[in-house]
């Protein structure tokens, strides 16, 4: 991978640390204040005391979480724990109903709309169902970002966009249509967009789900690869153990609003608490109910409730 693209997600890491509260990105890099180092370390996301309730249900109750820059971290748990709803408490699409979430500092709640704008733009996002453009080929599909938020010229344009493909592979089918695809090139493509503004952090929300063992080794293998050779954060949203254990340096179990297990793959695998071993074991039964909350049963049936005359 070319040294420049390592530079310029570290320039934008330092961009991004130096803004204080600017209206637009040049003041912000130009009061950048001389001794924050260019390249820092520790976590790039600190989540704290995050509360959240939708539809009347608590889906997180006092979430404490830290990701470590440069790191693959997992983020795994039973559906409808928040994984998804984590994930857009980090970019802003969704505001929490208490507590802090800080990316490189800025506490993404309260940012000012500006601001948000700005920090989005370092992220890439990969949606479960790749959610490609059908009538833009590949190679727009990528330009798009550029195109949306850039006046870059077109021959610039063009060798980012041949860049990014030829990272996943996929520069020879830069003129197919989505329609084209098989399920694994379209989580290539949709790869290749997310790290086309050459963000410092990737979000996976399912990138493995319903493809075959080549396709989903291979996206397995880029997301380390990439998150390596960009030198970016990724934080990855998965189901699959197997391939959560080949890619990711620290896994949190998300379940019953906070964190239920953290560590390495290996240390979780281990299965020492209930959580883990019903997780990692595939156990129906465990502290992960099988109903979702329910009222009386009884009396959704119209009969009396139990105990009552
Ligand atoms: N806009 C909304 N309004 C009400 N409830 C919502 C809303 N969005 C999500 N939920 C609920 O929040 C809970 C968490 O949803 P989320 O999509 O984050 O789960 P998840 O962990 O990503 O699940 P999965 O593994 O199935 O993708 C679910 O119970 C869901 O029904
Ligand atoms: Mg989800």
């Amino acid at each position: 991978m070319p040294s420049g693209r390592r530079g310029g997600a570290s320039a934008k890491v330092a961009a991004l640390r130096a803004a204080p509260s600017g209206r637009n990105g040049t003041q912000r890099v130009a009061q950048a204040p001389p001794s924050i180092p260019a390249v820092p370390s520790g976590n790039l996301v600190e989540v704290r005391g995050l509360a959240t309730v939708l539809g009347g249900k608590t889906i997180f109750d006092g979430l404490d979480l830290d990701i470590a820059r440069g790191k693959v971290t997992a983020i795994m748990g039973p559906s409808g724990c928040g994984k998804t709803t984590l994930l857009r408490h980090i970019t802003g699409q969704r505001l929490p109903d208490a507590g802090s979430i800080r990316i490189d500092g800025a506490d993404v709640p309260r940012l000012p709309r500006q601001a948000l704008f700005e920090l989005r733009e370092k992220i890439g996002f990969l949606f479960q169902n790749s959610a490609l453009l059908t009538d833009f080929t590949v190679f727009e599909n990528v330009a798009f970002p550029l195109r949306q938020h850039l006046d870059l010229p077109e021959e610039l344009v063009r060798n980012i966009v041949l860049t990014k493909l030829q990272a996943v592979g996929l520069r020879g089918a830069a003129g197919l249509t989505p329609a084209e695809l098989s399920g694994g090139m379209a989580r290539r493509v949709a790869l290749a967009r997310a790290i086309v503004r050459d963000p410092m952090l990737i979000l996976y929300d399912e990138p493995f789900v319903g493809l075959d063992p080549i396709a989903l080794n291979q996206i397995v293998k880029l997301i380390r690869t990439l998150n390596d050779t960009l030198g970016v954060t990724s934080i990855l949203v998965a189901h699959e153990f197997s391939a959560v254990t080949r890619v990711a340096d620290q896994v949190f179990l998300l379940a019953g609003g906070k964190v239920a297990a953290a560590g390495t793959p290996a240390e979780l695998a281990r299965g020492d608490s209930p959580w883990t071993r019903q997780f990692f074991g595939g156990e129906a039964d465990g502290p992960v109910p099988f109903q979702y909350p329910a009222g009386d049963y009884a009396a959704d049936l119209g009969f009396p409730a139990a105990g009552r005359a």
